[in-house]
């Protein structure tokens, strides 16, 4: 295989190399398909004239210099049938994150009989291609299968039945997965949004009691006592009641020695709200109680079409979770929630909006691509023991 070895930009930390090979979905976590190298060699030389550094290298390159791990959500179905999409997710990316595959409804659609293939799919393709695999998720109310559901709402499954079969869902998922995945969001959108919030009254919430935080962090240790547990949810960007009620939740799990081990903070954002400027200080809190954090599905929507303006608050707004990971010692990962608006759940969810991603539907660069490589380009980083 001819490798070409270059200097990396000179930004980066000195004397820093990068080795490439041809552009394979193989490729090895340093090296980067040839189209990077002649964008790199290309850079070179613009930036040998113009003396700027080139920060046109894969976002996976760039982050690997702050022991970041830079992910994505996958869609299982896109990348089947999509070369672009797969050999993009192959080039981009340190980590993967199952759009929908991991969860209960799609792995377990009839009672114990459990749907492996796209996941352990995503298991192999991530193994391919030197990634690691964030699991999504153990327990959410939403995307539940209609047997747990209805069983519930008929009564035919009582709250003793329901403890067991949670408990016999999270060990079963978590044991298949034993080793191949590296944090789990063991519970997702645990709390209710507004300035008072409180544990969502979901199922969980109503027959295993308030404690079913704990008690689905311990199954899920006792199942992989190396992966990583995390609790997740949006909205919870800045300093707010809601991501304090996580701050205090957190508090109280590590007070009665629960493994916890991480925090996730979706990172959904839209311009018509204000922007989570506060977001360092927000995941300093959770860093301060030896916390991991990790922005899990970061994405910024706004009304269509797009203009100058929109295009500067999303480059903002990507810039500005992103500026705040790097600022956390134990932020080990920047996750968005789809890297194309060719597959983005976005448009399907919120009438007008779209245009959330990184990249166009065409894998063509958007400023908040460029954005992201320049911040994980020029960012000095004293915290870059991350060991992603
Ligand atoms: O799998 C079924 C398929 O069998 C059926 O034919 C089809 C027709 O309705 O639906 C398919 O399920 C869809 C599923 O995505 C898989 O494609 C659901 O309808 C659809 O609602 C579901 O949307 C997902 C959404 O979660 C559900 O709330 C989105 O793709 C996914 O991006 C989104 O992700 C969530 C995170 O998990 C948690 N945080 C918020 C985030 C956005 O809602």
């Amino acid at each position: 295989m001819k490798k070409i070895r270059i200097a990396m930009v000179g930004v980066l930390a000195a004397g820093a190399l990068y080795t490439v090979g041809p552009s394979t979905a193989t490729a090895a976590p340093t090296q980067v398909p040839l189209g990077a190298a002649q964008a790199q060699s290309k850079g070179n030389s613009a930036a040998r004239t113009s003396g700027a550094p080139n920060t046109d290298l894969p976002l996976r390159l760039l982050a690997k210099q702050h022991g970041l791990g830079i992910g994505t959500a996958v869609d299982m179905a896109a990348l089947a049938a999509d070369t672009a999409y797969r050999e993009r997710a192959a080039q981009e990316f340190s980590a993967v994150t199952a759009e929908n595959v991991m969860k209960w409804s799609e792995l377990e659609p009839t009672r114990g009989q459990y749907n492996w293939g796209p996941a352990d799919e995503l298991v192999r393709f991530a193994q391919r291609n030197g990634q690691k695999v964030h699991g999504h998720t153990l327990l959410w109310h939403s995307q539940l299968p209609a047997w747990l559901t209805d069983g519930v709402a008929d009564g035919s499954i009582d709250s003793a039945e329901l403890r067991e079969i949670v408990r016999n869902h999270i060990t079963t998922v978590v044991k298949h997965f034993r080793g191949k995945v590296r944090a789990w969001d063991v519970v997702n959108e645990a709390f209710t949004d507004g300035d008072a919030p409180v544990l969502r009254d979901t199922i969980f919430r109503q027959h295993l009691g308030p404690d079913y935080i704990a008690q689905a962090l311990r199954w899920a240790h006792a199942a992989d006592p190396k992966a990583k547990l995390f609790l997740n949810d949006y909205a919870i960007d800045n300093i707010n009641p809601k991501s304090t009620a996580y701050y205090e939740l957190a508090k109280q799990l590590r007070r009665q020695r629960v493994p916890l081990h991480g925090q996730g903070f979706q990172g959904h954002l839209d311009l018509q709200y204000p922007l989570p400027i506060d977001a360092p200080q927000n995941l300093a809190r959770f860093d301060k109680l030896g916390l991991e954090t990790a922005f899990t599905e970061v994405d910024v929507r706004f009304f269509l079409p797009g203009d100058t303006y929109k295009e500067a608050g999303q480059v903002g707004s990507f810039n500005t979770l992103l500026s705040a990971c790097l600022l956390t010692p134990r932020c080990v990962m920047f996750t968005v929630w789809g890297f194309t608006d060719k597959y983005s759940w976005v448009p399907g969810f919120f009438d007008g909006q779209g245009s959330a991603t990184p990249l166009d539907e065409n894998f063509q660069p958007k400023a908040a691509y460029r954005g992201l490589q320049q911040v994980l380009a020029v960012a000095s980083d004293p915290n870059n023991r991350r060991g992603f």
